[in-house]
């Protein structure tokens, strides 16, 4: 496995290479969802390009920028074990000067949901994958459908501006009792770990309504809302693969999100049905 900090090195390496490259951003913290990105990209390509930055232009002031969990030698094992070609290993000054060109998320769907409680920060999302996807040009990139709404919008930019990329979702990796897995996990302690399985638990409770034959989406917001009680509830919404909010739910056709917080950390997860 190559590691390589430069942009511009990247690019004089990929430059001359003829195979398809499969590419999986990442902050870092590498965990089985992660794992799971490198497994598909290599599945559909013939080579992986893996990337760790820890993006601080999507981190609002306040945020947990500096306590986020970094464990460079264990990724870098990881990446090396999983078969990853290239890992792409930048520091910010490599990636960031002054007086930036940037990208701005939709007025509306950047700045509802997640983008409601942390404006801006799909700015800082969509300007740091544009520009990865610049220097490593690949041809697909693998994004989770954990984080739904970035999925959205990185697909949406993709579309919008023209992009060659073709952007691929891989479905959610979680822990046996149905905790998805995040890196931001590692906040948790092990009362909150337990507090943070209402979120899947209510995930679980919609869909069972569903498969009843119960679809009016308020109704299942309502019984969401009582399982996740009393954690702060950033949002419970039944929306459609555009990201429309729904009445009823459509099956094949809706992504039920959540977002809480537990102690002071915010955990998202959703199912797809
Ligand atoms: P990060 O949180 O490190 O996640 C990197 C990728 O892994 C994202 O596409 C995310 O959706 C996916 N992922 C995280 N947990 C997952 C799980 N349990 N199952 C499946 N996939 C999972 O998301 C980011 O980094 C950043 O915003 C980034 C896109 C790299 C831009 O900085």
């Amino acid at each position: 496995m190559k590691i390589i900090s430069s942009p511009l090195e990247l690019k004089e390496h990929l430059k001359n290479i003829k195979l398809s490259v499969g590419f999986v951003p990442t902050m870092g913290a590498l965990h089985e969802g992660h794992i799971s990105l490198i497994k598909k990209a290599k599945e559909q390509n013939e080579m992986v390009v893996v990337s760790i930055f820890l993006n601080p232009t999507q981190f609002l002031k306040g945020e947990d920028l500096e306590k986020y969990p970094k464990k460079d030698e264990a990724d870098k094992k990881i990446c090396e074990l999983s078969g990853v070609d290239v890992l792409f290993f930048p520091n910010s000054c490599d990636i960031y000067g002054v007086d930036e060109v940037s990208i701005l998320s939709p007025k509306v769907r950047g700045y509802v949901l997640e983008g409601q409680s942390r404006p801006g920060h799909f700015n800082g999302v969509l300007t740091v994958v544009m520009k990865l996807l610049n220097i490593v040009n690949p041809t697909r990139a693998y994004f989770g459908k954990k984080d739904a709404q970035q999925l959205n919008l990185i697909s949406l930019m993709a579309k919008q501006l023209f992009m060659s990329v073709e952007i691929v979702p891989v479905d959610t990796v979680r822990e046996k009792d149905g905790l998805a897995l995040s890196s931001r996990n590692a906040y948790l302690s092990k009362d909150e770990r337990v507090e943070a399985l209402k979120i899947s638990s209510s995930l679980r409770l919609s869909s069972a309504m569903v498969s009843k034959g119960v679809v009016d989406a308020k109704e299942i917001r309502a019984a969401m809302r009582e399982v996740l009680a009393p954690l702060e509830i950033f949002y419970v919404e039944i929306l459609d693969r555009e990201f429309n909010r729904l009445e009823r739910v459509e099956i094949g056709n809706t992504v039920i999100l959540v977002e809480v917080k537990v102690a002071t950390t915010r955990l998202l997860d959703n199912i797809w049905l």
